[in-house]
């Protein structure tokens, strides 16, 4: 096992953008330089993860936080609507998208593309270049373009319709069976909680004793004890931990117990298959990544994604380009001059 210190995990992030080049995209037929917008997201999509490795795993949510609800609409961007004024704020506000981020970054695209490209295709192109990017360029799919951005958001909306990490198997396959997606590809799309982050709230149930699903004890002892340190350090009573104990210290792999074999521990921030070997060990986060495990054929696909990281990679390329696909919901839609804003008032809700 390695521990990665800062310039090594510098010069990883900057190996990884050296090694993935912009992909080539044909004209989509919508009259703007599909190539030119391409090369564009790519570009600045590196440059962010290169100032800020976190904001990868972000993008990467974004597209399943936006899809989800309303379908790739842009919907997640708005930062208010008429409509949402006076109905709990748009989806920004809802419970289920705390840590949402990544927003930036579309804007700077945004600003650089103009009227060209709608913040939907923008989501899913950064999302997809995040995707290449943090996974050294073995995730790799197409993606088309020519979404229009929707004109609704609310947060109720969104915590009505995204998973929750507290959910049981069932209504996680009942999640997914209801936007078309099979329990295979709920597998497999959980696999990109092999990067980013978590705020204590999301997991906290999995450190109460009186709540605890099964997690390994000596994971959850190592997690209670850095939770403690970080609300005593940094006085806040919501902390984030690494979704992947991989990319914990090596001290902290330790004391957990957490082994390694067939891991890379210097790939820190990859997004591969090493999720599943973390699960298989009983040391992920989420009750709702713990729960693939109750169900015999869940729990054969996460041992088949363990031991086939190509195999993973490339069905995980392929439920992300069917989430890509997911059709905007709504009757009004345009193309949004700034990504945080309809163009005009809408009432038709
Ligand atoms: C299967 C149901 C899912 C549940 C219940 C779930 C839940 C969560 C929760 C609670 C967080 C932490 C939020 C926080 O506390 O800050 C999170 C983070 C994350 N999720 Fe999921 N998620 C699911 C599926 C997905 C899917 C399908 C993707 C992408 C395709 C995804 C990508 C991510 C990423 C990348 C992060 C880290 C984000 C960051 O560091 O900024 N998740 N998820």
């Amino acid at each position: 096992m390695m521990k990665l210190n800062a310039v090594a995990a510098g010069a990883l992030v900057v190996a990884l953008l050296i090694s993935v080049q912009p992909a080539a995209a044909d004209g989509d037929g919508r009259g703007y330089d599909k190539k030119g917008v391409e090369y564009t997201v790519r570009k600045e999509v590196e440059k962010a993860i290169k100032c800020d490795s976190g904001v990868g795993a972000a993008l990467v949510r974004l597209v399943f936080h936006d899809c989800w609800v309303n379908g790739c609409d842009g919907s997640v961007l708005l930062d208010k609507t008429p409509y949402s004024i006076n109905n709990g704020g748009t989806e920004k506000a809802a419970v289920n998208n705390i840590g949402l981020a990544g927003f930036d970054v579309i804007d700077v695209i945004k600003a650089k593309l103009g009227a060209a490209v709608s913040c939907a295709d923008i989501v899913v192109l950064a999302g997809r270049d995040a995707a290449a990017i943090l996974s050294r360029g073995r995730i790799t799919y197409a993606v088309e373009t020519g979404r229009k951005d929707g004109v609704v958001s609310s947060a109720a909306a969104a915590d009505a319709t995204l998973p929750t990490s507290t959910m049981e198997f069932q209504q996680l396959k009942d999640n997914f069976a209801r936007k078309g997606f099979t329990q295979g590809e709920l597998v497999i799309l959980s696999g990109a909680h092999s990067i980013g982050v978590s705020h204590l709230s999301s997991f906290h149930d999995r450190l109460d004793s009186s709540t605890a699903t099964p997690i390994d004890g000596r994971y959850a002892a190592a997690l209670a004890k850095d939770v403690d340190a970080q609300k005593a350090a940094q006085m806040t009573p919501d902390p984030t931990e690494k979704n992947n104990i991989r990319d914990m210290t090596s001290k902290f792999r330790k004391a957990s117990g957490y082994d390694a074999t067939g891991v890379d521990t210097a790939a820190v921030g990859a997004l591969d298959n090493s999720y599943y070997h973390a699960n298989l060990q009983n040391m992920v986060l989420f009750k709702s990544d713990w729960v693939l495990r109750t169900d015999d054929d869940a729990a054969t696909d996460l041992v088949e994604y363990r031991d086939n990281a190509t195999k993973w990679d490339n069905d995980f390329a392929d439920a992300m380009a069917k989430l890509s696909k997911l059709p905007a919901e709504g009757s009004h839609f345009e193309i949004r001059k700034n990504c945080r804003t309809t163009n005009q008032n809408y009432y038709y809700y």
